[in-house]
């Protein structure tokens, strides 16, 4: 049984006193046991803050990113012991907006994969086509390059710490969602991937969460399809309300 997961993606948003408001309107709208899995992604600053403040409640504290060595000489960076040193166990990794103005590729990507899972992270995987590739007919073979460089080559074992985030770069931020049927059929195609090149259990056990634009009106038509397991949700996780009714939109 693959877990049903809401993820909320802050980006670069709030700082710490923005973020103790919304925690504290978080954690008056969650109920106490929701159906799905929450997550919610912080910037880097507001990490330990955040993981103290939901202590005691079911809420997963996320980084929206991570540097794929241990230590060492990397002005600005931060690696995956000093996340969970702030009791941070689950990053973002290969989000769109990574790739597009920090030049997160597939060989780096796969990097940060590995490191991830060598220090027992979870990672919440994200990939998808840009409207050009879509236009041209090419997203079903971009995404799967895109999953091919940086997940393929990992172990079978390494796939219970992996979440897929299928993000279709055109609805990102812009108001624009896939409908339900384009969630689901790309979302149907990537499990035939895992299938095909990692096995029939993982393909069934993988998260795979849809993401762009999602909000409270259209979180439970796009959640209702067979093979969408959740949200990775931006702009709406800004709004305790709007986030928490999407967490509920099972
Ligand atoms: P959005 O962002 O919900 O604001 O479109 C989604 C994301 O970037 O993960």
């Amino acid at each position: 049984m693959r877990d049903k997961i809401v993820a909320g993606n802050w980006k670069m948003n709030n700082d710490l006193a923005e973020t103790e408001e919304l925690l504290g309107k978080l954690k008056l709208q969650m109920v106490k046991d929701p159906e799905a899995t929450v997550m919610v992604a912080p910037s880097f600053t507001n990490l330990y803050p955040t993981f103290q403040a939901l202590k005691g409640t079911p809420v997963i504290v996320a980084a929206q990113n991570m540097h794929e060595n241990d230590k060492g000489a990397y002005t600005g960076e931060v690696s995956a012991a000093m996340l969970k040193s702030v009791g941070v166990t689950t990053v973002i990794l290969g989000h769109s907006e990574r790739r597009a103005y920090f030049n997160e590729n597939g060989e780096i990507l796969a990097k940060k994969v590995n490191a991830a899972i060598d220090n027992e992270m979870t990672v919440i995987f994200c990939f998808g086509e840009e409207l050009e590739d879509r236009k041209s007919g090419k997203h079903f073979d971009l995404v799967e390059t895109q999953l091919r460089e940086a997940l393929f080559n990992l172990p079978q074992s390494a796939w219970k710490n992996i979440i897929l985030a299928y993000e279709p770069v055109w609805a990102i931020g812009t108001g624009e969602t896939a409908s339900p049927e384009q969630a689901q059929e790309m979302h149907k195609h990537i499990r035939n991937l895992l299938e095909k090149n990692v096995g029939k259990e993982v393909a069934s056990n993988t998260s795979i969460l849809y993401g762009g634009s999602v909000k409270p009106n259209n979180a439970k038509e796009i959640f209702a399809k067979e093979d969408v397991d959740g949200g990775l949700i931006g702009g709406a996780s800004l709004n305790a309300v709007d986030f928490v009714q999407i967490v509920n939109s099972f």
